[in-house]
């Protein structure tokens, strides 16, 4: 089957989109002065999300050509084609769906001869009863004992999803559960994590859909030594049927591959499968989120998938116009192939949202950073910009004077919460309010500025007013929800997942495949030798590699 792969600079919607950004001279403030409806003209609903767009630098004309490029780009089509379980992940051949991920059990999705409905709620049953069982206290390790901690050890797509929403869900987190995760092959990660634990009372979760990843592969063989050595202190485990044994009360498996689950020497009776069709960083509602679901328990990881499944809903039926993950990825692309925006700030005002930029770098900048469109031909335009961000109101203090001042666009996305998982006062003062004011007043200020008059009011001397001017006209968007819960979250994660895919399929790239990790993985490979001492290995690098290598080798103590 093959996918229309579309040059979207031929299309009449981006000559106009073109001729319109030439022209273009946007102006927050005199646009809502001249409309007391602007607000709401702009705000959206998506399922539980109330999204105010009205301060993104954008006009009824500016849309009417956006959703003409959405249009004459086909993203609909090619929407309804993931949705549907076609191989629209044309390099590797692959259904992408993990919007099946999160239908009900009453659907059924016939996916290369199989139900991957049915597949799907197989394995969310044995997660659920594995889960209880965890929670309640029935599986017990070696001694007995019921777990304590949970440590996934995972990267990429099987360590973000599931570290994000464990920090983003800590309110709804069984009291006496701890999650850990170890991602980094540096040792220090696997060190510190593991430096404090009580080997009895452990589990520990592989996760990996390939389960050939050098991370995971040495980190898990990494804890398991830890893991059989700290038992034989304690005098268990003493022999290679106690071994067995003991591995297989603490250790479980997340993956595709699961007869690789069984070479590594864990009981693939104690594995959860999930499919190709699943890629890496939209995994985290698969058995992936194995260690959230024995956090916040089967009935928390439901509300968590109707969350994502209202989204998909959203994106399937609201109208191009209502349509929030469809107008989002839209702006996106105007800012940055038509404003010439490189950056794009997630500012998430909760603490607990804490890892949401960084799960969002790897959802937007896996899936979009390409430079080959679907039938191989370069792209001429931008793809990808690069996500970034930081909870408020710290980056206030850090970086935001770039966004206010600085000489780059950097469109960001405000996400609040009206309800606080924590209700402290500063004596009077509520300090969600305190808290939510800073919100409230950095998208004000971005959009509307302060001019060199009202500087000048305030008593400025005249030599200063112009580095105390901020111009304005620099856009937001708000996302707004009554609280951060479990299915809220899998809300703003799947309306991401669909700004990004509407993104892929209006520059005609392929969203799903992930090559550019590749030559790295290789070349690491082919550099250890000469790190441990093989000199023609050593000889055969680049005279910049090599003399990085010596300066380890000098250095190493
Ligand atoms: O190297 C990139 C990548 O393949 C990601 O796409 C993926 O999420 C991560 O590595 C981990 O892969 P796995 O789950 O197969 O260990």
């Amino acid at each position: 089957m093959t996918i229309p792969t579309l040059d979207p600079m031929m299309t009449a919607a981006w000559e106009a989109l073109d001729a319109r950004a030439d022209a273009f001279d946007p102006d927050l403030r005199a646009w809502f002065e001249a409309d007391p409806d602007r607000a709401s003209k702009w705000t959206k609903t998506a399922a539980d999300l109330r999204v105010d767009l009205s301060k993104n630098l954008i006009d009824e004309g500016v849309l009417a050509d956006l959703l003409a490029l959405a249009q004459q780009c086909g993203v609909g089509e090619l929407r309804d084609r993931m949705f549907a379980g076609e191989h629209i992940n044309t390099t590797e051949d692959r259904a992408v769906l993990h919007t099946a991920l999160r239908r009900p059990d009453t659907d059924e999705l016939i996916v290369d001869g199989q139900d991957a409905i049915a597949d799907v709620h197989e394995v969310l049953a044995k997660v659920y009863d594995f889960a209880d069982r965890v929670r309640s206290g029935e599986w017990v390790g070696i001694t007995g004992k019921a777990v304590k901690t949970i440590v996934n050890v995972g990267i990429g797509g099987s360590d973000l999803g599931p570290v994000m929403a464990y920090e983003a869900l800590k309110p709804f987190v069984r009291e006496g559960l701890e999650c850990r995760f170890i991602s980094n092959i540096d040792p220090t990660d696997a060190g510190e994590t593991t430096k404090d634990l009580d080997p009895e009372t452990t589990l520990v979760i592989v996760a990996s859909k390939t389960f050939t990843t050098l991370e995971t592969i040495t980190n898990a063989k990494v804890v398991r030594d830890w893991f059989l050595s700290s038992l034989r202190e304690k005098g268990l485990a003493q022999d290679e049927a106690g071994e067995k044994e003991a591995i297989a009360r603490h250790f479980v498996a997340v993956s595709t591959a699961l007869d690789k689950v069984a070479e590594f020497g864990i009981d693939p009776n104690n594995a959860f499968g999930f499919w190709s069709w699943v890629g890496g960083r939209y995994s985290v509602d698969s058995a992936v989120g194995t260690s959230l679901a024995i956090a916040i328990g089967p009935d928390g990881f439901e509300e968590f998938l109707a969350g994502f499944n209202a989204i998909d809903e959203h994106f399937l039926n609201a109208a191009p116009e209502q349509n929030v993950p469809l107008l989002m990825g839209l702006l996106n692309v105007w800012y940055s192939n038509f404003l010439g925006a490189d950056t794009h700030a997630v500012l998430p005002y909760s603490q607990y949202l804490h890892r949401f930029p960084a799960y969002l770098q790897q959802l937007t900048m896996e899936s979009n950073g390409k430079s080959v469109r679907r039938d191989g031909t370069p792209v001429t335009y931008e793809t990808g910009e690069v996500f970034w961000g930081e909870p408020g109101t710290n980056g206030q203090h850090a970086f935001y004077q770039l966004i206010h001042q600085g000489t780059r666009m950097v469109p960001a996305d405000f996400i609040a919460f009206a309800n606080p998982a924590w209700p402290l006062k500063d004596g009077e003062a509520d300090m969600h309010e305190l808290f939510l004011s800073n919100f409230f007043a950095q998208t004000k200020a971005l959009a509307f500025g302060k001019t060199s008059e009202e500087v000048r009011a305030e008593g400025t001397p005249e030599a200063i007013i112009p580095a105390r001017v901020f111009t304005g006209n620099r856009p937001t968007t708000s996302i707004m929800a009554a609280s951060l819960t479990p299915r809220v979250l899998g809300e703003l994660i799947a309306l991401y997942e669909h700004i990004t895919f509407v993104q892929g399929a209006v520059w005609g790239i392929d969203s799903f495949d992930q090559w550019g990790v590749e030559l790295g993985k290789v070349l690491a490979k082919q550099i250890l030798p000469a790190i441990t001492g093989d000199t023609d290995a050593l000889a055969a690098q680049d005279s910049s590699t090599r003399g990085l290598i010596e300066f380890y080798r000098a250095n190493r103590a």
